[in-house]
């Protein structure tokens, strides 16, 4: 198969190159990224360059998308796009663009050159906020996003569909709970917590710190799309969750307790406005129909997790200081432009 993977070089898509370079060697991995701030080719140092192909390019511009998916593909993974919350709330105009408008252009290529599955990966917050006693979201729970992030995500999702519905195009949409895991960046609430616990900085707690969110190890993540681009069913949304839920200072107090550290290190500071109380999600769908279940537990993957910055120092510290941006020039300077596939 022929795979191209956008937002390769960020958290999760790196994850999942990772992932099928080591459960489906035999697929071909175009990675296009255009390496924002969350862009990060370090990310993937550990994969043979020789397993996959990297080309530096921006969602947003057909001029420099038509041309790549012009070379066939069967499938595209959209993972590309501006991720966080709290930089939505100052500033939404980025994640209009990447998030609702890249996702158009990605389509539209797809159409025009007979990409056959193209999968959007998208997030639980598409379906707003839970109360205490409140179901988990289901695929069918109406969408009803409370942030600028959402609310792009959840256009994106809507615009997906109507691919979908209009010119028959085979697509997907998975929406997945938090992630946590190795190389995710330490803007998101467990690597910032493990970072700063380790350096006897204070820890920002929004709020009470009782909002909840339902963690996911990113490698389970990455199974659940892997399955829903060979046999997800045309149109279908997947919801993909671990059944983790926790409140925010569980998971501030869990960092602490593994590392050593004193709770006296935690702060509260002023919540973040619109901030979802609780998201939850209900996967019988995805592990009914395709067989997923998650492979850690939220022990086991807490704890390889803060192994794994703790082992990995070198790359968080590049990462806060910006000199992981070098690496793009050092490592592509002399070949930028150039793809080999
Ligand atoms: P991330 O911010 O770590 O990575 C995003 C990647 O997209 C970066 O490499 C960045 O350079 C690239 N990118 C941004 N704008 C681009 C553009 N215009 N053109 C090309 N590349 C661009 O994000 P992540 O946490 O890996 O999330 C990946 C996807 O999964 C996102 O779509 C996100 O909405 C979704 N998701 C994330 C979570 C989570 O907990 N992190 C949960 C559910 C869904
Ligand atoms: P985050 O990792 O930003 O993911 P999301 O907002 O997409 O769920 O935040 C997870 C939770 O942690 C969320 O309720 C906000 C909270 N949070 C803090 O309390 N302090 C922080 O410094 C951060 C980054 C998040």
């Amino acid at each position: 198969m022929r795979i191209l993977i956008t937002g390769g070089a960020g958290f999760i898509g790196s994850n999942f190159i990772r992932y099928m370079r080591s459960s489906h060697p035999e697929d071909q991995i175009v990675n296009i990224d255009a390496l924002t701030y969350a862009g990060n080719l370090d990310n993937l140092r550990d994969v043979d360059a020789k397993q996959y192909a990297f080309v530096k390019a921006d969602i947003t511009n057909a001029n420099e998308i038509e041309p790549l998916v012009e070379q066939g593909f069967d499938v595209i993974v959209n993972f590309a796009a501006e991720s966080h919350v709290d930089r939505s709330i100052l500033d939404p105009s980025a994640f209009v663009r990447t998030n609702v408008m890249g996702t158009q252009v990605l389509l539209d290529a797809a159409k025009k050159y007979g990409v056959k599955k193209f999968v959007q990966v998208s997030t639980d917050e598409v379906y707003g906020t839970l109360a205490p006693d409140d179901d988990a979201f289901t695929e069918t729970t109406p969408i009803q996003p409370n942030s600028p992030y959402s609310a792009s995500k959840a256009s994106a999702d809507l615009i997906v569909r109507a691919y979908h519905e209009t010119y028959g195009m085979d697509v997907n949409i998975t929406r997945c709970s938090n992630n946590y895991g190795p190389y995710q960046f330490p803007e998101k609430l467990i690597p910032l917590m493990i970072i700063n616990a380790l350096e006897d900085k204070p820890l920002p707690v929004y709020g009470d710190g009782q909002q909840v969110r339902d963690w996911l190890h990113v490698w389970d993540h990455c199974a659940g799309i892997d399955l829903v681009m060979r046999q997800g069913k045309g149109g279908e949304v997947y919801n993909i969750g671990g059944n983790n839920e926790r409140t925010n200072l569980d998971i501030v107090r869990t960092v602490l307790k593994y590392l050593g550290k004193p709770e006296s290190l935690i702060r509260h500071i002023a919540d973040r406005p619109g901030h979802d109380r609780r998201y939850a999600i209900d996967a019988r769908k995805i592990r009914a129909e395709l067989g997923w279940k998650p492979r850690y537990t939220f022990e086991s993957g807490i704890s390889e997790t803060i192994e794994w910055y703790l082992n990995h120092r070198e790359w968080w510290v590049a990462v806060r200081d910006g000199t992981y941006r070098n690496y793009y020039e050092k490592m592509y300077g002399a070949r930028l432009g150039e793809s080999r596939f």
